[in-house]
């Protein structure tokens, strides 16, 4: 099965990949009006914690198994423990999720490069109403969504050192240079100071379960974990690279550029006296609403920031679809083509479905909420935070420690120091620290009914895990 297994060109493309699939829409559409909507400060120093101590702990374990196993999320799993191959399965089913609303907001994106070059900034007071009336008319945005999706389709399709390594490495440094000047912009507006009080001043009194909930599971999504697509990246990177180091610049760029898109976001909401708590159409206000401010040249640089977010998103999306590619090869022999086109083909109608139950759709709810936002909810506050859960258990008790230190050192050639205290980590406290933060959350939440879905679904999978 293996001989013939794919691998990254080259070690920047490796880690220009795995930072592509992080850095996404989960930084800067999302971050921003999660920490709006969750009270700011607080949210982020939790958030903060949760990446350094939970999340680039996982990352290393997810690279560790991937690699040692060369096999995708299903096939790492099912390589050590057969009644295990449903932790992989609930990876599939995340990413296919995901893909069930990304894709939508991916659209967004990319008809937010037109509308910004046609006209969208010269009525400055009218931004916020066009973003509303884009994303419920129900024929343009399934036309960008699918648009999206098609880039999505040829990049997986070419493989993964043609396609998918080839779009990071040009757009990423593009996005984050766009960052930086929009953030210098944001913050000397009159008036920023409150929306950098905002994010830095932590004030806790706003603190719930939910709230601890919320930042677990933005972990989790920001750093494209819990669901298999680092260890599926990681079953393609060759033996000499180190992947503790690897799993440390991804998540620090990660984690910079969310919180540049909160420093380029809040300090001009403020400015300009919109609500933090805007929800998701925050960046599609805010953005433009600076630029508008600019005149001539905003436009362009408007223009060039959707661009920037769509190939973010794209860097991300293929690492979801390419999750889902990859069980399909490697599981059920399938050539890679088809089963590009074929999940290319379902996630089309999640699409339109998840896009239709903003406008039209909008009465049609699934244990209580809408198409778009059922595949959310579950993904980021049930599916990962537990999938991650779950490959820490797997890690810490399943898999041999000699293994993973094998692995982790290359063979004894490198030193990992923190080796101990990484698998520690691993073995214990990721396991009862998501747990806690999962109950608390869950109990916190408005969807309970959905919440306990979630479970079930989770439960149900690992009933029937011999079959799958
Ligand atoms: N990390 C991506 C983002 O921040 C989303 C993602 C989640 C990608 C899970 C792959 C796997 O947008």
């Amino acid at each position: 099965m293996n001989q013939s297994r794919e691998n990254w060109g080259s070690r920047m493309g490796f880690i220009m990949a795995a930072a592509g699939s992080a850095v996404g829409l989960g930084n800067i559409w999302r971050f921003p009006y999660m920490a709006g909507a969750n009270g700011g400060s607080a949210f982020i120093l939790i958030y903060l914690v949760f990446v350094f101590i939970i999340g680039l702990s996982v990352m290393i374990a997810e690279f560790a198994v991937g690699r040692r196993t060369s096999l995708a999320a299903v096939g790492a799993y099912k390589h050590y423990s057969k009644r295990w191959t449903f932790a992989g399965v609930l990876g599939v089913v995340s990413a296919f999720f995901i893909m069930g609303f990304y894709p939508v907001v991916g659209g967004w994106a990319l008809a937010y490069v037109f509308k910004s070059l046609t006209g969208l900034l010269s009525n400055a007071g009218a931004i916020g109403d066009v973003f509303g009336g884009f994303i419920t008319n129900p024929i343009e945005p399934l036309a960008w969504m699918g648009v999206f999706l098609l880039m999505n389709v040829v990049i997986v399709a070419k493989g993964i050192a043609g396609g998918i390594e080839k779009a990071g490495k040009v757009l990423m440094p593009t996005l984050f240079v766009l960052l930086i000047l929009i953030a210098v912009r944001s913050v000397t507006l009159p008036g920023a100071g409150a929306g950098l009080a905002f994010l830095f001043q932590p004030d806790f009194s706003e603190v719930t379960g939910q709230t601890f909930l919320a930042a677990l599971g933005q972990a989790f999504f920001s750093l494209s974990l819990g669901m298999g697509c680092m260890i599926t990246y990681g079953s393609y990177l060759s033996k000499e690279e180190k992947l503790p180091n690897n799993a440390l610049i991804v998540t620090a760029l990660d984690t910079g550029v969310a919180l540049l898109a909160g420093i380029a976001i809040f300090p001009a909401l403020f400015a300009f006296g919109m609500e933090p708590a805007a929800g998701p159409g925050l960046v599609f206000v805010v953005v433009p609403s600076i630029f508008a401010q600019m005149g001539g040249i905003g436009t362009l640089f408007a223009a060039i920031f959707f661009v920037a977010l769509t190939v973010a998103a794209l860097t991300s999306s293929v690492s979801l679809m390419e999750v889902v590619a990859a069980y399909l090869i490697d599981q059920k022999q399938m050539e890679r083509k088809k089963a590009v086109y074929s999940t290319g083909f379902i996630m089309v109608i999640t699409g339109i479905l998840s896009s239709l139950s903003l406008g039209i759709m909008s009465g049609f709810t699934i244990l209580g909420v809408g198409v778009f936002d059922f595949f959310d909810i579950l993904t980021d506050k049930i599916f990962l935070a537990i999938g991650g859960m779950l490959l820490a258990i797997f890690v810490g008790w399943v898999v041999k420690k000699e293994d993973l230190e094998d692995e982790l050192t290359n063979g004894g050639t490198l030193t990992f120091g923190l080796f101990n205290i990484w698998y520690n980590v691993v073995k214990y406290v990721i396991p009862v620290a998501v747990a806690v933060v999962a109950v608390l959350g869950i109990m916190d939440i408005a969807q309970t009914g959905l919440m306990l879905f979630g479970l079930a679904v989770i439960l149900v999978l690992g009933i029937f895990s011999h079959k799958l």
